[in-house]
């Protein structure tokens, strides 16, 4: 008689010493087997967690036979009765330790090949394998656990936007490919051969519109689709909560946001965050961090120190400094300690990272207490400090013998942010000056509008060219753009980005002042933004918004430092999917009724 799985009495992890003597019938997969002189024993596994069952041979003679012959992630179905396991078998490291299930019923639902790898929390195992099964791999607990997270993080996030009176709206994926962002992904039209549609970076202007539709409050779970460079923390496609206000400033929607965030905190890791969060100038975060989403749970802030670096005799300060560079530092407390292999020696030390980004090395001074009594400097370049310049160096970084500081100089003072931000990271993290379970929250704002960049010599919008400018630098359009600091904000989690936003350009005339600065000519600006320069003719209604990387959230939340395991099914670096080998080729046929013709024979 097969067992009515169907009539499932709990899940695995819900067997507890409340359903002594009960009968359950479980279902689930063959975590571990073990025989043990005629008892066999099984960890049956289910997405609540394990329970151990027990096959005796005297009493249950059928059943025991076929737990001998299990393998791990056969799909079973059982009845048994629940007991208490002898004391010392109790394992205090299972929620359902205290309890077995003796089986008198097993039914085989399926068999299972061998993983290629287990079903573990801790496997060492390639994306690209794991990735290719992922079917198996999602069946670890932390991965289920990071999905169901997910999916919790979104329903509270829903919940809250509701009891707000925010409309959830969805925007199309089929869209037009605008300039001005990350590369997009085309997708070609059968019906009008030789065009085709984009699929959306965000629903940015599709949200700007709602609001000129009067919606006033909207928000959208949704995808959002990027050909970007990969890295780490970037997937090809990923989901924003996307959220636009209309008559609203700046502050109304950083309360907005923090609301959502103490909540999501709150209620899945118990987690008090304190609202207002703090906030920091671009500039301020750029100067002391060297990026703008700077980690803030340890301080090796980093200081300028040009003016000293000037009157040394070392020709590398002087030589970027004569070149308009800038020399800054950071002083590590302890960091004498740092042995000189791991600053400059080993593969993977501190100056080989740097040189890696292109940094032209790394020069450092260790502190000692002076003969007579200051600091002074030892090894690296201490030999170009003199005394004086020593005081100095002393008086400006608050240095004290045992530690070590650290220089970039680079003739880029973009470049030696970029050195200095990178050192910190490595530094912290080596030297375990990362706090755990501290959670930063902070805003950024005061963002440039603009960007100038040397290679197409023209203007770019930091953050996106819809963004509104503060009202007292729009003179600085006409004047000196670039000093025109935007009315964006970015949320910043302990050095992460995790969402960003602005208040938008609502005046026509503005929005085409914009474009211009972009380079784009009132013809351009017609084909490409027509349809947001007609509507901002018909009432358009103050607004702002922000938009959040909801796997960046998940990853956040559930500890994880590898933006893959926030996702069902993601794609690896190269952007391909190993379980279904998607992108790959296509039927001629289908080419053909698209209108396309292949430069090249596609490439695996
Ligand atoms: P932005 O481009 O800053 O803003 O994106 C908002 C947030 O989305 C997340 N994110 C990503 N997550 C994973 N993979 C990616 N490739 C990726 N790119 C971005 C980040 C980021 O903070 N429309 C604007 C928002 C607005 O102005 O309202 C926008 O998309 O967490
Ligand atoms: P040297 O004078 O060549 O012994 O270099 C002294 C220190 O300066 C070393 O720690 C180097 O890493 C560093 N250094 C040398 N060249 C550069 C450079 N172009 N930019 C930054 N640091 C450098």
């Amino acid at each position: 008689m097969p067992l009515p799985y169907n009539q499932r009495t709990c899940y695995c992890g819900e067997v507890g010493l409340d359903r002594v003597g009960q009968t359950v019938l479980l279902c689930g997969w063959v975590h571990i087997r073990r025989d043990h002189g005629g008892m066999v024993f099984i960890d049956l596994r289910d997405r609540s967690g394990i329970v151990q069952l027990k096959f005796n041979p005297e009493t249950d003679p059928t059943a025991h036979e076929v737990a001998g012959r299990l393998r791990t992630e056969y799909c079973i179905a059982v009845r048994g009765q629940v007991a208490p396991r002898p004391a010392d078998m109790v394992n205090p490291n299972l929620a359902t330790g205290k309890v077995e299930v003796n089986v008198h019923e097993i039914d085989l639902l399926s068999t299972s090949e061998t993983p290629r790898f287990p079903v573990d929390d801790d496997i060492n195992v390639k994306d690209e394998l794991r990735l290719e099964y992922r079917f198996l791999d999602l069946r670890r607990p932390v991965m289920q656990k990071a999905l169901i997270t997910r999916h919790r993080a979104v329903k509270i996030i829903r919940d809250y936007f509701d009891k707000l009176g925010f409309v959830e709206i969805e925007t199309p994926f089929l869209t037009k490919s605008t300039p001005e962002g990350a590369r997009d992904f085309l997708v070609p039209s059968r019906k009008h051969l030789g065009t085709f549609y984009a699929l959306p970076q965000s629903p940015q202007l599709f949200k700007q519109l709602l609001m000129m539709s009067g919606f006033d409050k909207y928000m959208q779970i949704v995808r959002c689709f990027r050909d970007e460079d990969s890295r780490k923390d970037r997937q090809p496609e990923f989901t924003q909560l996307d959220v636009e206000m209309s008559f609203v400033q700046i502050d109304d929607v950083i309360r907005v946001a923090e609301g959502y965030l103490v909540r999501v905190w709150k209620e899945i890791l118990g987690v008090d965050l304190t609202p207002p969060f703090p906030r920091m100038p671009y500039q301020q975060a750029m100067l002391e961090y060297g990026v703008d989403r700077p980690d803030t749970r340890y301080d090796l802030r980093i200081k300028d120190v040009s003016d000293i670096a000037r009157r040394t005799e070392f020709k590398v300060f002087t030589g970027v400094l004569d070149a308009g560079g800038a020399v800054r530092c950071i002083r590590v407390p302890g960091g004498a300690a740092i042995p000189q292999s791991e600053i400059e020696k080993a593969d993977d030390s501190l100056q080989n990272i740097l040189r890696g980004i292109g940094a032209g090395g790394l020069p450092y001074v260790k502190v000692e207490a002076g003969p007579s009594g200051p600091p002074a400097f030892k090894t690296g370049v201490a030999k170009f400090f003199n005394p004086e310049r020593t005081a100095e160096l002393v008086a400006a970084t608050g240095a004290q013998p045992g530690d070590a500081i650290f220089f970039a100089a680079d003739k880029s003072a973009d470049n030696v942010c970029k050195f200095l931000a990178r050192l910190r990271e490595e530094v912290a993290r080596r030297r375990g000056f990362i706090p755990a379970g501290m959670w930063n929250f902070l805003w950024v704002i005061d963002f440039p509008l603009l960007e100038y960049r040397a290679e197409d010599a023209r203007y770019y919008a930091v953050h996106h060219p819809f963004t509104a400018p503060l009202d007292e630098d729009l003179p600085l359009l006409d004047t000196d753009p670039l000093k025109a600091r935007a009315k964006a904000y970015d949320v910043v989690v302990n050095g992460t980005e995790l969402a960003g936003g602005s208040i938008r350009i609502h005046r026509g005339d503005v929005q085409q002042r914009v474009f211009k600065l972009l380079g784009m000519s009132p013809e351009e600006q017609q084909l490409k933004f027509g349809f947001l320069l007609k509507a901002l003719q018909y009432g358009p209604p103050p607004h702002g918004g922000f938009a959040m990387g909801v796997d960046r959230m998940v990853m956040l939340l559930q500890g994880l430092d590898n933006l893959l395991d926030t996702f069902s099914f993601p794609k690896t670096q190269e952007f391909f999917c190993p379980l279904t080998e998607a992108p790959s080729p296509v039927a001629q046929a289908q080419l053909d009724e698209l209108g396309l013709k292949l430069a090249a024979p596609a490439k695996k």
